[in-house]
């Protein structure tokens, strides 16, 4: 979309609160999205734990280019565009695995782990001088991680990583981080295609609160969860969502009850051992944590269930939404938990999370069948001069409530539309920069 484009066709409304629908699946958004967000921002590639040895690599995207994550024999992590130096043919075929070297299946040009080009199967038919040095894979422009979650930006300027997080991180330890050895991947990520636009499912997880009592109110009723939908509802009266900047917020469900009792007893004394008073406080008698990190990564740690009397789980899911296409994203879906919890606990939660998050999951059908749904309606011309409503954001956009232990804004009403809101603003900031 033309620069003109966004002044005569206004994105949001920050005064009302409403959002053009077109935000939400018009291909011009979609190309421009491209170059004003995910070229320019820090996005996931993948956890450390997933790669844990050298030669250990994974495929992921960024900005819709395929890209190579890699364990390199010195033990560091590299990232590289997943395309050969020769003629741009896909090298690496593979959603994962382990390598010495990889070679591309169209005239045998070789790279090594460190992205470095072997060879090119003909070496002595190039003209004396060539420089093979320069003919590797294309390395990500920048790559960091934080506790264990890499993430890649293709832009060489603009915020660090840890600039970028900024005050999240705080939230990302409370989940990721809090235990010694910290959290590792059960497994390969499942994927899927959804029709749906990525930022509907980015907002629906950070955070959209009002959904959870009409969208899920089933599942809500039947698991076996250790509160009734009242508790929950009483609860959501003293929840808060919370924004740290940057678009990323988080929504977090306390329940009184025994210290951190819906965890595994013997990671108490660790829960105690790694975090600060504040974060142990959170995680005391959190219920549910549901996240966005700006622009597509999510994370949500759902109700527990209570497996046997006063024994509870719950599973910790990271995703991500990748805009393969107008109104239509690949979902990777990763399950999480403590490195040091028993085998037994991985093995549960699990089975738990795929059950209620896995690609026929009772909770993911129910998302996705509605998000899905909203269809064509972005863009038709029956439909597309009536924006999309997020007015209750309004009234509490500038008020944010004091008594929150953790760092950001803290906002209640928790059903009130702020955090989405708040995330559409930054969207609607990135996308204008410059116009
Ligand atoms: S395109 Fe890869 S070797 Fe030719
Ligand atoms: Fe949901």
């Amino acid at each position: 979309m033309s620069q003109d484009a966004t002044v005569d066709r206004q994105w949001i409304d920050e005064e009302k609160g409403l959002v053009n629908r077109e935000v939400f699946g018009s291909p011009e958004v979609h190309e421009l999205e491209k170059d004003k967000i995910f070229r320019k921002s820090w996005l996931y590639l993948g956890h450390e734990t997933e790669i844990p040895n050298a030669g250990d690599h994974v495929t992921r995207t960024m900005a819709g280019d395929s890209v190579i994550v890699v364990r390199r024999p010195d033990g560091t992590v590299g990232a590289y565009l997943n395309s050969c130096a020769h003629r741009g043919v896909k090298v690496c075929r593979v959603d994962s695995g382990n390598t010495r070297r990889f070679v591309c299946p169209y005239h045998g040009w070789s790279y090594g782990t460190d992205g470095a080009l072997i060879s090119t199967n003909f070496d002595a038919l190039y003209p004396e001088g060539t420089d093979f040095t320069t003919m590797g894979l294309v390395p990500v422009t920048r790559l960091d991680s934080y506790k264990g979650m890499i993430f890649g930006n293709w832009s060489s300027e603009g915020e660090t990583l840890d600039e970028f997080l900024g005050d999240f991180r705080w939230y990302l330890d409370v989940f990721f981080a809090r235990t010694p050895g910290g959290a590792e991947v059960l497994g390969p990520p499942q994927r899927f295609i959804v029709n749906a636009d990525w930022k509907t499912a980015a907002i629906n997880f950070g955070t959209d609160n009002t959904h959870v009592i009409t969208t899920h109110i089933g599942p809500m009723t039947l698991s076996s969860t250790p509160f009734t939908p009242p508790d929950l509802m009483a609860a959501m009266g003293e929840a808060v969502q919370v924004s740290t900047g940057n678009g990323h917020s988080c929504s977090l469900v306390s329940l009184p009850g025994d210290r951190y009792a819906h965890y595994p007893k013997e990671l108490h004394d660790l829960y105690d051992e790694q975090l600060d008073d504040d974060q142990a406080g959170l995680l005391a008698n959190l219920a549910i944590g549901v996240s966005t990190v700006f622009p597509n990564l999510s994370f949500i740690e759902n109700t527990p269930s209570e497996v046997e009397p006063g024994v509870f789980m719950k599973g910790l899911l990271l995703r991500q939404w990748h805009p393969i296409a107008p109104g239509q994203i690949e979902v990777l879906s990763w399950q999480f938990a403590e490195v040091e919890a028993s085998d037994e606990y991985k093995q549960a939660v699990h089975v738990r999370a795929v059950n209620d998050f896995g690609v026929g999951g009772l909770f993911e059908q129910e998302d996705v069948e509605l998000w899905s749904s909203v269809g064509s309606t972005t863009t038709s011309p029956a439909a597309r001069d009536h924006p999309f409503v997020f007015a209750t954001a309004v009234p509490f956009m500038d008020t944010p409530v004091t008594d929150h232990a953790g760092p950001g804004n803290a906002y209640r009403p928790f059903v009130a539309e702020i955090t989405q809101f708040k995330f559409l603003q930054h969207w609607n900031k990135l996308m204008t920069e410059g116009a």
